[in-house]
């Protein structure tokens, strides 16, 4: 019993030690960046290929209601639901805003934010342009 009980801990330890390795990109700090330092410099520059136009707006509020399943975590009015672990993030935080680029959106929509539940959207249930008009969508919820 007490053998079965060490290999058990053993066990648990090696589970724990695998798993804070796999959040690696993931940081406490809301504002720090999700984006591995490597690539960061180049995806912060990326520019969203649509302009904020009201039909395209639309579209994306579209995808964020719907198929993007968005509002699930992120709420409909941006704030984020409560759920266990780490918080869906709040969009009307104006100093998210203003840190956060387009490009950088792009790539939580293609990666998700390892460690966290924010899952890989772009390329699995919505299409790369419907990710960067609901990016548009989600710069509406500033200043709100
Ligand atoms: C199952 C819950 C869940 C769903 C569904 C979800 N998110 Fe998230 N999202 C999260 C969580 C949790 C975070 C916080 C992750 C972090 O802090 O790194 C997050 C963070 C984000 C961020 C901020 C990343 C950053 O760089 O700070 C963006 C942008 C985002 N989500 C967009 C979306 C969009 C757009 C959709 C729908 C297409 C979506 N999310 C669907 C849970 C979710």
């Amino acid at each position: 019993m007490v053998r079965y009980k060490a290999v058990l801990s053993l066990g648990f330890l090696i589970v724990l030690t695998f798993s804070s390795t796999s959040t690696k990109a993931f940081h406490n700090d809301i504002y720090y960046p999700r984006v591995p330092e490597d690539l960061l410099e180049i995806i912060q520059d990326m520019d969203n290929p649509f302009p904020p136009t009201r039909k395209n707006i639309k579209e994306g509020s579209n995808v964020y209601f719907g198929k993007g399943l968005c509002v699930k975590c992120h709420g409909v009015k941006g704030k984020g639901i409560e759920v266990s672990g780490h918080s869906p993030r709040n969009f009307t935080d104006p100093k998210w805003q203003n840190i956060r680029t387009d490009g950088e959106m792009m790539w939580v929509l293609k990666n998700g934010s390892p460690g966290t539940s924010m899952p890989i959207r772009v390329g699995k249930v919505i299409s790369e342009e419907e990710g960067w008009k609901v990016i548009l969508f989600i710069r509406s919820f500033a200043g709100v």
